[in-house]
This record gives structure tokens, sequence and C-alpha cells, in this order.
């Protein structure tokens, strides 16, 4: 769970954040000094669960409202000198979960993180858990990279969610180049050599930060680290992406081997792509005998036909008989656009946004992953705790 502390005072930021990393170590914990009257660009797009919010008077009450009416989903606990009936049913009134006095104690603090957190893993621990969108290439150069690193971006758009890439395309990744052009200080095989002290904080410091919303962890940027790369780090390196984003997109580039296994079968959703050429077509029945024996659900398999042009050789429809009357999404062939956004390290979404392939990319997410409308308590359920 994401949590931020937010306090006008640096020291106190400081003392609170160990306060309530100390009440639980599997917690995200990331901070802010600021006033709340800048409370949105303190936040800026973390999309923290529970606040932590300090130094609060009346006023404060009042923009710590304007955000919540926002972002219905947040949880807030208040720190305040303040403690009069007419404040305390204000903050209620606000949405506040919990109003802890300034001069508080670690187990008080420990305590009310404690509630908040018990009661988010009860009501929405598997909503909680990210998605996993694996994609791979049915042979090279069909796309995988290009669609991988712009359905993330395009997810990383939608209502603050947060959205980790990771390159699992160990020996050729390119992931980061589709998006950016800034240099990885770390990637996944320099993460998997520190596996035994995986948390939230080293991985998100291995990653490079594209946006508020999206943050990519690289391939190793050496043939032979790839090698050192096994599946339980994999695993691991997912698992701990899971607790702390909403998506969570893999390119797992074109070889089947036992790391892609593993991230495959963590996957929620796998996407094949694949170009309308016979090549393509032989691999992708391949790879479709490959699912089949591995027992996954036809649900979690959605075939993607890149650079789709109509009057082809080889229609939609014989490609959906060929893999068993499964659903085929495309992706238009559109080169001058695609080319400039790969060349440019610039995701489609921003460089051309009407353009058919940044729409067709928007389609895709929306039909695996509709957006959702977050509800939340109301202050009298809150206030009699049976919400
Ligand atoms: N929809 C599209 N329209 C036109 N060109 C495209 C489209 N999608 C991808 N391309 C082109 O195909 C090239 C290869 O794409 P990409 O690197 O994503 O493929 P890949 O499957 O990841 O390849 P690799 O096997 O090397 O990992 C891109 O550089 C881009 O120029
Ligand atoms: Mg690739």
């Amino acid at each position: 769970m994401k949590i931020k502390v937010v306090s006008p005072n640096a020291e106190r930021t400081e003392q609170l954040v160990k306060m309530v990393r100390a009440s639980d170590t599997n917690l995200d914990v990331l901070s802010a000094t600021s006033p709340m009257s800048t409370l949105s660009a303190a936040i800026n797009g973390s999309r923290p669960s529970l606040l932590v919010l300090d130094g609060v008077d009346g006023p404060g009450l009042d923009d710590i409202g304007r955000y919540t009416l926002k972002h219905p989903e947040v949880e807030a606990i208040v720190i305040s000198s303040e403690q009069s009936p007419a404040f305390l049913l204000k903050a209620m009134q606000t949405g506040v979960r919990e109003v802890l006095p300034s001069a508080l104690d670690a187990r008080t603090m420990e305590a009310a993180v404690q509630r908040v957190t018990r009661k988010r893993s009860q009501a929405a621990a598997p909503a909680e858990l990210g998605k996993v969108m694996a994609f791979m290439a049915c042979k090279g150069g069909s796309g995988a990279s290009f669609v991988a690193a712009n359905v993330a971006h395009a997810l990383s758009l939608r209502d603050g969610r947060t959205v980790a890439l990771i390159d699992l395309d160990l020996q050729f990744g390119d992931s980061l180049l589709m998006l950016s052009d800034q240099a990885p200080t770390s990637h996944v095989a320099d993460v998997a050599s520190h596996i035994s002290r995986l948390d939230s904080q080293l991985l998100r410091a291995a990653m490079v930060q594209i946006s508020g919303t999206l943050s990519v962890l690289a391939s190793p940027d050496e043939l032979t680290q790839a090698l050192e790369v096994q599946p339980e780090h994999v695993e691991a390196i997912i698992k701990q992406a899971q607790q702390m984003f909403d998506y969570v997109v893999i390119d797992l580039g074109r070889s089947i081997n036992a790391v892609s296994l593993r991230a495959l079968d963590m996957a929620t959703h796998v996407f094949p792509v694949l170009q309308m050429n016979l090549p393509n077509v032989r691999d992708a029945k391949r790879l479709q005998a490959l699912f089949k024996s591995l027992d996954y659900a036809p649900q979690k398999i959605h075939w993607l036909v890149n650079r789709y042009q109509k009057g082809g050789d080889i229609t939609l429809d014989s490609l959906q008989q060929t893999l068993g009357g499964a659903q085929v999404a495309t992706i238009p062939n559109h080169f001058n656009a695609v080319s400039a956004s790969v060349n440019q390290g610039v995701p489609i979404g921003k460089m051309a946004r009407n353009n058919p392939v940044t729409r067709a990319l928007l389609n895709l997410c929306s039909t695996v992953s509709p957006m959702q409308q977050v509800k939340k308590d109301s202050w009298l359920n809150t206030m009699f705790g049976n919400a």
C-alpha cells in the first residue's frame, strides 16, 4: 500500500515518515514538505492510497476536502493540534478517517495506520494488486515492444493510474527507448542481484521515471548480465511491482524460456503480437499450442495483429479460424507516425493524438481494462465505523 506523508515542516515530515515506516515494513512510504494549500501539487500524481497530513488547521481541512472530493478513493489521516468537537466533525465531513493529536507517539501512529491498512486489505485486497499485461512477439520485429511501451503510456494517462513497464526482453530489450532518451541507472539484472533486499524503495530507485504515473525498469545493457536473471527473481520483481502499481506491463520479447514462462504464468493478460504473414501465423499457432499445454484460459490470451492492412493475402477470418476461433484485435500500419515515435523516443499518444494507431492502442486498453468508478465510504459510515 502506498502512503504519502505531507507536512509543512521538513523535520516533522522526516519524523513522521520514520514512524509510518516503523508501523509496517511492507508499506511504500513517500513524502513531501508542503502546506495543505498546495496539497495537489505535493501529491503530484503519486497516487497514494493513504495520506498522512500534518499541521492541519480549519482552512487546511477545506484544502483536504477539495482534494478528497476529486480523489474519493484516497483515505486521509490528519494530525492537528486542534481537537475541538467542531473541528473533528468538520474533519469527518471532509472524509478524513482519523484525527490524531500533534504530540503523537509511535504507537498511536502505528495503530491508526494499521486500522486503515487492515480495512483496505479486507475490503479490496484482490483489487489492489496491479494487473499484469505481458506482450510477446510471435516473430522478431512484430512490434511487441512498440505496442507494450505505448499501451503502458496510454494506461498511465487514465485517471492517475500508475504503471510499471518492465523490460524482460533480457538480451535485446529496448522498451525504454520507445518512451524516453533518459539513460537508465539500473536494470532488471541489477535488481535480481540484490533480490534479498528487494522492496518498494529498491525497485523504485532502479526504475526510470517517465512521468508521475509511468516508471520503467530497463533490461540489462550487457548480454551476459541477462543470463544471471532467474525465474524466481522475475517472480519477486513482478510481485513487488504489483503491490506498487495499478498495471504492470511486461515486454517479453520473443524467446520462450524459464524466465518468460514464469512471467507468462503470472500475467493477467497475455498479448501475442503478430503481423499478417505466413511465418508469423505459423509461430502464432505454435504459441497457441503452448498456451493450451499450459492450461491458460482462452480469456487470458489477446491476439494482436500489428501493422494491419485490409486486403492482404491472409484475412482476419482465416487467422481467427487458424487460432480456433479466438478473438483478434488489430493495430493499423502507419509507418511515418510510428517511426517518428520510435526514433524520437516519444510515445505516439503524445506525438500524434489522433493517429489511428493511437486510437487503436486506446481501444485495446479499454477492452482489457475498462475504467472503474471508485466508490468511497460516506462520512457517516466512517464515523460509525461500519463502512
Ligand atoms: N503499427 C505500426 N505501423 C508501422 N510500423 C510499425 C508499427 N508497429 C511497429 N512498427 C515498426 O516496427 C519496428 C519494430 O517494432 P518493435 O521493435 O516494437 O518490434 P519487436 O517485436 O519488439 O521486435 P524485436 O523482436 O526486435 O524485439 C518499429 O521500429 C517500427 O518502426
Ligand atoms: Mg522488442
